[in-house]
């Protein structure tokens, strides 16, 4: 199968009433960790990445990586950018080899969050490339975009199906009332506006900030129509915690080992989200 686009994937996931995991990798070891996690679960899976990474790395190496670890891939494997703001960035991607990408244009009126998605949109089309678009304003801090609880606020439902007739989206992210990063409290979800938005656009929905939810809120989210669902600041906890307490438990300095250690930490938690998802034996 190797690197595919999102489409059929997530069509295949909201119609079989389970969803595939979207993960924000930071390099090499974290999109071989998550890759051959989906393939020993046999689950499709989207390894994606942030801006910030994208600039940290450059577009070409990361493109390199997934080639080489998802290009053989027995499961389908969509490489995905995450919330972009920026058409050149996004192009730049797709010339380097994505098979999808997310603009972001959530935080413009209505007539130019549609106008600049129509235009990604465009661009993608002729790469055979699947499209994420945004709507409503989702509260925390993803790359470098900061959203507070005063700026925050939900998707329009009347927006949405309008917005989503216009454009040809592999997937739609209207904010619910979920949030990125650490949950403070526990999160108010909008199940109605949820339900709602999926029957009237007919798409798959993407929930963002998938951290710190509960497996009733997953399950929920996902009979509704979730069928994307993002794991970025769990990743990042694994990917760290994994190297630094391996470290500190023996203080040799053998970089392959706490390497080895990050591997399986990122691996466990990439597994047991594709399981709690409902998209192992799917691919
Ligand atoms: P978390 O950081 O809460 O997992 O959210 C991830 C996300 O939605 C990325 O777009």
């Amino acid at each position: 199968m190797g690197l595919v686009n999102m489409t059929a994937m997530l069509q295949a996931a909201r119609k079989g009433g389970y969803a595939v995991g979207a993960f924000n990798i930071v390099d090499y070891n974290s999109t071989r960790a998550a890759v051959r996690a989906a393939e020993d679960l046999k689950a499709p899976i989207i390894v994606q990445v942030s801006v910030k990474t994208v600039q940290f790395w450059g577009a070409d190496a990361l493109a390199g990586w997934i080639r080489q670890v998802a290009g053989p891939s027995p499961v389908p494997v969509a490489y995905h950018l995450d919330h972009c703001r920026d058409v050149d960035v996004v192009r730049q991607c797709i010339d380097a080899g994505w098979t999808s990408v997310m603009i972001d244009a959530s935080h413009l009126p209505y007539e130019e969050n549609l106008a600049l998605t129509r235009q990604v949109c465009a661009m993608a089309a002729e790469a055979g490339v699947s499209v994420e678009a945004e709507m409503g304003a989702i509260v925390g801090v993803e790359d470098d975009i900061f959203v507070s609880q005063r700026d925050a606020h939900l998707a329009d439902i009347d927006q949405a199906e309008a917005f989503c007739r216009e454009v040809d989206l592999a997937v739609f992210a209207p904010a619910i009332g979920t949030a990125h990063g650490i949950y403070k409290g526990t999160p108010e979800i909008a199940y109605d506006r949820l339900d709602a938005i999926a029957r009237r656009t007919g798409l798959p929905i993407a929930l963002h900030g998938g951290t710190g939810l509960d497996d009733a809120t997953f399950k929920r989210c996902i009979e509704l129509g979730c069928a994307k669902i993002n794991i970025s600041t769990a990743l990042k906890y694994a990917f760290i915690d994994g190297f630094v307490d391996y470290h500190l438990a023996r203080k040799k300095y053998e970089p392959l080992k706490p390497l080895q250690a990050q591997y399986e930490a990122v691996y466990a938690l990439v597994a047991g989200n594709i399981r709690l998802f409902g998209s192992a034996g799917k691919a």
